[in-house]
Parts: C-alpha cells; structure tokens; sequence
C-alpha cells in the first residue's frame, strides 16, 4: 500500500482485537456476553451485505448476536412489537435496525421506540442530545466515530485544524461535526459543513485541512477541490455498474481517489478505509452497552 493510505482495515483489525479481549474479560471475570440484535427490514441489496458483515463479525469476537429478518412489506406495528420484545431481552444489550427501512416504515418512529441505553447506533435523540452536550455515557454514532479513531491512530489530531465536511445527514454529516468541535481530545477542530445548497463548495473544502467527504454522490471531490497536504476522509460507499467487474459492479467512493490521492499527505481508500471502522466502533458500543446495564464503569 502506498504511504499516504490510511489502512481502515488494519485499525479496525485493532479496535476489534481490543474489543475481543473486553468480551473475554466479561465472560471470565464476570460471566457476561454481550448480545447485539440486528434488525433487517426488506430485501435492500446493500442493507443485506451490511447485516450479514456485522453478525459474522459478532461470531468472531465472541458477541452474542440475533439476526431479525422481517418481510418487505412488514407493518409498523410488526417493526415496534420486535422492538418491544428487544428491548426487554436481558440477552440483548444492544439493538441495530439497518437504515434505509422500507418506505411505509417512519425510520424516526422505531429508533424512538429503541430503549436509549440499547441504542448502539446512537440515533436516539437522547444519545444525540449526550454526544452534541459531550457527555460520555451514551454512544458515539458509528461512521463518525470510526472516522475520529482512524484520525487518532493515524496521528492526526484535529486540534486547531481546519476540517471541512461535505454533507449534512444525521447518520454521518451532523455528528461527525458535533465530533469534531468537541471541547476534548482527539477534538477541538473548527468546522465547517457545506452541503446541497452551499454554493462554490471548492471554495470551502479547499480550506480543508481535514477533509470529510460523505455526501453519496460517486467521485465528486475531484483534486482542484483539495488543499494541498490535507488528510482526505472518504464516508462514500456508491455502487457503479461495471459488467467487467465480478459482481456485476464496483464500489467507488466520494473521492476522486486517483487524482485526489497525489495530492493529499493522508487518504482513505474505498473499500478498506472507513467502512471496516464503522462495524468496529458498533462492536464497541455493544460492549459499552452490556458494561453500562451491568453496572461497571466503561
Ligand atoms: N445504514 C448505513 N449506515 C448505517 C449505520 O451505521 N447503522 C444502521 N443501522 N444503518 C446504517
């Protein structure tokens, strides 16, 4: 691998390790495993590689976990009496429901239903209130915790640096900025976001010292839109036809990676940059999860 490449795969192999020794340490000193349920809704192509990555992973490090499968047309009343059940499962410290849910499924009802202290996903607004007010005993969102680990052990701290975000989402955007602005280590960057209706968006990211691209749109940050020596974190998964490729297509990121990677000091490539680190920081917070209904201190 070239230099400049930030392996996600690497240190998430890491944070995995880590995260297997809390799950041994649990089981021997205090005879507990912790248990993750995961919830698919419908048949998305993509939602059914996630899952089936997320309970494998669970496997390995030694998680207890459920796979919920529930029919494309499931109702809401179906979705939030799973839930329900979920939630007062002493084996289930941790509840996931696959985001995008079918159409008749209002995404924010069901995460709402989610008991907060199972909510590894950290889309419950009571955890997204804790993490925007900094405080440690809810849960960091997945993808942009993951990208905050990927800075530090990479050795970039973030203090004092300019990071641009190019996207606004709940699930990545609006808390990887809350991340970054945080009064803490590993934190205390001046953000800017700049999204859809941001007009001249180079003129923002090539200020970026930092540099987060996730906005799901294939190879938009191109090299004219970064500054020379930034660090360039692609969130982008996107799916490109390609009849030559063996599964039919091939995955790209937000990032132009060939022309962005001559200019920046640090890159992540698509795959094996920030994906691996999004199902690390889950396990994580699973683990987290069954410390904190046990009562001990994380
Ligand atoms: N869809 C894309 N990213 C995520 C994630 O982090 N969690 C869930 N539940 N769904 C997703």
């Amino acid at each position: 691998m070239s230099n400049n490449i930030i392996d996600g795969k690497a240190i998430a192999e890491t944070i995995n390790n880590e995260t297997a020794m809390s799950v041994a340490d649990l089981a021997r000193n205090h005879s507990l495993q912790p248990g993750l349920a995961v919830v698919l809704i419908g048949e998305n192509p993509a939602s059914q590689v996630y899952v089936k990555m997320k309970v494998k992973k669970c496997h390995e490090l030694g998680i207890y976990s459920e796979k919920h499968v529930l029919a494309d047309d499931a109702s809401m009343a179906e979705v939030l009496e799973l839930i329900e059940k979920l939630n007062n499962d002493p084996a289930i410290n941790g509840i996931l429901v696959q985001s995008p849910p079918p159409p008749q499924i209002d995404e924010e009802t069901v995460v709402a239903a989610i008991r907060p202290d199972k909510d590894v996903d950290c889309f419950h607004a009571e955890n997204v209130g804790k993490m925007l007010i900094g405080k440690s005993d809810g849960f960091f969102p997945c993808t942009p915790h993951g990208v905050m680990v990927l800075l530090e052990r990479s050795g970039v701290d973030p203090c004092g640096k300019h990071a641009v975000i190019i996207g606004r989402s709940n699930i990545v955007g609006k808390p990887m900025m809350a991340l970054l602005v945080q009064k803490a280590a590993g934190a205390n960057a001046t953000v800017t976001v700049v999204h859809s209706r941001t007009p001249d968006i180079a003129s923002y990211t090539r200020q970026g010292d930092i540099l987060i691209a996730a906005i799901g749109k294939p190879e938009f940050v191109t090299a004219d839109m970064v500054k020379d020596g930034a660090t360039v974190i692609d969130v982008g998964i996107n799916r490109i036809d390609d009849p030559s490729a063996k599964r039919g297509y091939r995955l790209v990121g937000d990032v132009k990676f060939d022309e962005v990677s001559k200019k920046a000091a640090l890159i992540t490539p698509v795959p094996g940059g920030v994906g691996p680190m999004t199902i690390a920081m889950l396990l994580h917070n699973a683990v987290k999860a069954c410390k904190m209904q046990n009562g001990r201190a994380f």
